[in-house]
């Protein structure tokens, strides 16, 4: 058998030079046919990977409309993508009473928190009470003394807890997300993989008044939520936030109430607009807007039917964070939406 195999072999060249002599047009173009076969093959082969996310993320700009422009020239696929860092954070504050002693810790308290925890194995999760606040606070913003100040003499819990969720995502990043959501999806899951490195903020919408009536106490078309938020650390929006959350502190003390920011009582619509989603929603907006003039209200967000990537900002449309709600379009006949990423169950007694 070898030796009629090494005939065979030795023969072939001369066969071949034979048939390209014989049939010279059809030959060389199979030859032709073959090396470029073979080159895309090679090439396929080493640049798979790129070659895919290449393709994908032309597909992206589409999908998720316009404003999404590359950063750089860094080619895509070829090192991990950089995400919202491996972090989850809820807040637990005691709540004082007038007539006693703060209440006892309820497990009850943290009875979502275990779906979080299971979505999202060797994500470091930290439930920050009042002395992690403080200690938080005064390590991280020794050259702000106004924040300390501020953080500190706030006797409003929602306020309180507002502020730290914007100063522990400014400094750290990751997700924070209030005791009475359920987490749908690993946070892996939220950005798809070839926007993981432009995106810095993901954002979810708690409203969106679409062609129907304005909901008591918001003041915005359409506002964003924030029970949960996602981003990657020194995000620009937190400090633009946190600029306002004091600002609009101050106004209520010095001008609303005309007294001590540690003797005032502010409404719900006070708590919304100076540290809660009515403020974060004009800060959120404003930024969204330097990123893409061509907002102009938040009306121009309205009847989102998927996430939108607008610069580094993913927004999430209703079903993202917000589904189960009577308005706004979001799902709520029971079933889970495939788009549904957190799930809010409004347990929350945070305005007083
Ligand atoms: C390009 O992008 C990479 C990764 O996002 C970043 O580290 C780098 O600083 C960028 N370079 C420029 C010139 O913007
Ligand atoms: C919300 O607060 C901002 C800043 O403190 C203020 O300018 C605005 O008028 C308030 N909105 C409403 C509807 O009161």
């Amino acid at each position: 058998m070898l030796p009629l195999f090494h005939e065979l072999e030795k023969s072939l060249p001369s066969r071949i030079i034979f048939s390209l002599a014989k049939r010279p047009y059809r030959t060389a173009s199979f030859v032709l046919f073959l090396v470029l076969a073979s080159i895309l093959w090679v090439y396929h082969a080493i640049a798979a990977e790129s070659f895919i996310t290449l393709f994908n993320s032309g597909l992206s700009t589409q999908v998720f409309g316009p404003g999404g422009g590359r950063h750089n020239g860094s080619a895509p696929g070829l090192h991990k993508p950089v995400g919202i860092p491996m972090k989850i954070w809820q807040i637990m504050l005691p709540k004082p009473r007038d007539d006693g002693p703060p209440h006892p810790p309820d497990p009850a308290q943290l009875q979502d928190t275990p779906s979080w925890l299971v979505l999202n194995p060797d994500y470091k999760y930290t439930l920050v009470g009042e002395r992690g606040g403080i200690e938080f606070v005064d390590k991280n913003f020794a050259d702000q003394p106004a924040i300390i100040d501020t953080y500190k003499r706030l006797q409003n819990m929602g306020m309180k807890s507002d502020l730290l969720r914007y100063l522990l995502l400014y400094i750290e990043g990751g997700v924070y997300t209030d005791t009475d959501t359920v987490a749908i999806k690993g946070v892996d899951e939220w950005v798809p993989d070839f926007i993981k490195s432009e995106v810095n903020l993901v954002v979810g919408i708690e409203f969106d008044r679409r062609d129907g009536a304005a909901w008591a106490e918001i003041p915005h078309w359409l506002q964003f939520c924030q029970w949960t938020i996602a981003a990657k650390p020194k995000h620009p929006v937190f400090q633009m936030m946190v600029q306002r959350a004091l600002y609009s502190i101050d106004l209520l003390s010095t001008e609303v109430y005309d007294s001590p920011l540690d003797s005032i009582s502010p409404t719900s619509f006070e708590v919304m607009n100076s540290t809660g989603p009515a403020a974060w929603t004009d800060v959120v907006f404003e930024y969204l807007q330097q990123l893409d003039p061509s907002l102009e209200d938040t009306k121009d967000l309205s009847f989102m039917t998927g996430p939108r990537l607008i610069g580094d900002v993913l927004v999430l449309n209703i079903d993202g964070f917000g589904m189960g709600q009577q308005h706004s379009k979001s799902t709520n006949d029971g079933t889970i939406p495939s788009q549904a990423l957190v799930k809010h169950l409004f347990r929350g007694s945070w305005r007083s």
